[in-house]
């Protein structure tokens, strides 16, 4: 193997340039040069006008000055065009033509997917994986996760002290797409008395009769941590009819949010006010903590191991503590173990 790849595709996640900056110094040391493909699979498809918008020779140099940035150097995205086999050519035809032996990707489950497309087209690839949702199975720990559920904490922890001060409850909603990982750590490490996540089912009701056991025991500050993707999990509530006989207008087919579910909780549990926050996007702009970053310098070099010794077809994760990798198939078809035993500890009040 002479000349290797790295992209990273999917949202952007706190590490992606620390596991970069590792592909590019493993690369440097078995004297293999190292392209940046731009845009994740976006930079193979020859869209851009100029080649220099998708492709970049890395320079050690540059690298080691990113290393400890947030979001990614290489820029990221998520490319439609892969679902479709002619693209997917085109981009093993870009590598090839650049002579590119090989490709790092990170990213998540649809980047895995491309990758294990390529791998098809007879293009070696490594997976790292990269999202801040923490929802590949395969491995206790994705980059990015450690780093997003820092941000949820620190924000949680302020958010507990104001709401002391002022003895109202707090609707926190944090990330993770279709996964409540994000949330429920946030929730145990913040000792927040109920959090609510996708994979359980709840109800509008049930929430406010805890949270009003909560205020009833004197505890006025309580906060709820909600994932993003908790909405999905909500048994039917008509939420139109209840706030605009409670006087707060609501349009009908309004989507239930953070904000509507906190004015809910104030007219249930009879609060001058619930307030609420959402944590957003300051989960993948962080600089990445040390867990992370150490854990993107051990995937970036054994990536670039595992190309070098004409591995191919694998993605890293961590089991047991340990950075190993294993085959793309196994890991995209892992089934998770949901923290039940977390969430019920949490929700005990
Ligand atoms: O997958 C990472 C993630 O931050 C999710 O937690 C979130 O649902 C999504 O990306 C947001 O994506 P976008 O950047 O496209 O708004």
């Amino acid at each position: 193997m002479n000349k290797i790849g790295v992209l990273t595709s999917g949202g952007d996640a706190p590490g992606m340039n620390a596991a970069v900056m590792a592909v590019a110094r493993s690369a440097a040391m078995y004297g293999m040069p190292l392209v940046g493909i731009k845009r994740g699979y976006n930079g193979l498809l020859r869209k851009s006008t100029s080649v220099y918008d998708d492709l970049e020779e890395m320079r050690l140099d540059t690298v080691l000055d990113i290393a400890d940035r947030p979001g990614t150097y290489l820029r990221t995205a998520r490319c439609m065009e892969f679902m479709d086999p002619a693209w997917r050519e085109v981009a093993a035809n870009t590598l090839r033509a650049m002579d590119i032996d090989g490709l790092v990707v990170i990213g998540g489950d649809g980047s895995f997917h491309g990758a294990e497309y390529l791998c098809k087209l007879g293009i070696p690839c490594i997976g790292i994986p990269g999202t801040i949702d923490n929802d590949l199975p395969y491995t206790e720990m994705t980059l990015g996760y450690d780093t997003a559920v820092n941000v949820c904490v620190n924000a949680v922890r302020a958010i507990r002290a104001t709401s002391r001060s002022h003895d109202r409850p707090h609707v926190v909603e944090v990330m993770g797409r279709h996964c409540g990982d994000i949330a429920l750590t946030t929730a145990v490490s913040t000792g927040s008395e109920i959090v609510l996540l996708p994979e359980v089912e709840w109800s509008v009701e049930d929430v406010a009769a805890r949270l009003n056991r909560q205020i009833a025991k004197g505890n006025t500050r309580a906060t709820i941590v909600v994932a993003e993707g908790c909405w999905e999990s909500m048994e039917p509530f008509d939420m139109y009819t209840f706030l605009n006989s409670h006087g707060k207008k609501c349009y009908e087919g309004e989507p239930i949010s953070a904000e509507r579910f906190a004015s809910i909780m104030k007219r249930m549990c009879g609060m001058v006010e619930v307030r609420h926050t959402v944590v957003g996007y300051t989960q993948r702009g962080e600089i990445p903590t040390a867990k992370d970053s150490a854990f993107a310098f051990e995937a970036g070099h054994l990536a670039v191991r595992l190309l070098h010794d004409g591995i191919s077809n694998q993605v890293i994760g961590i089991k047991n503590g340990k950075v190993f990798y294993t085959s793309i198939d196994t890991a995209l078809q892992a089934k998770r173990e949901f923290r039940r035993d977390l969430y019920d500890l949490v929700n005990n009040m």
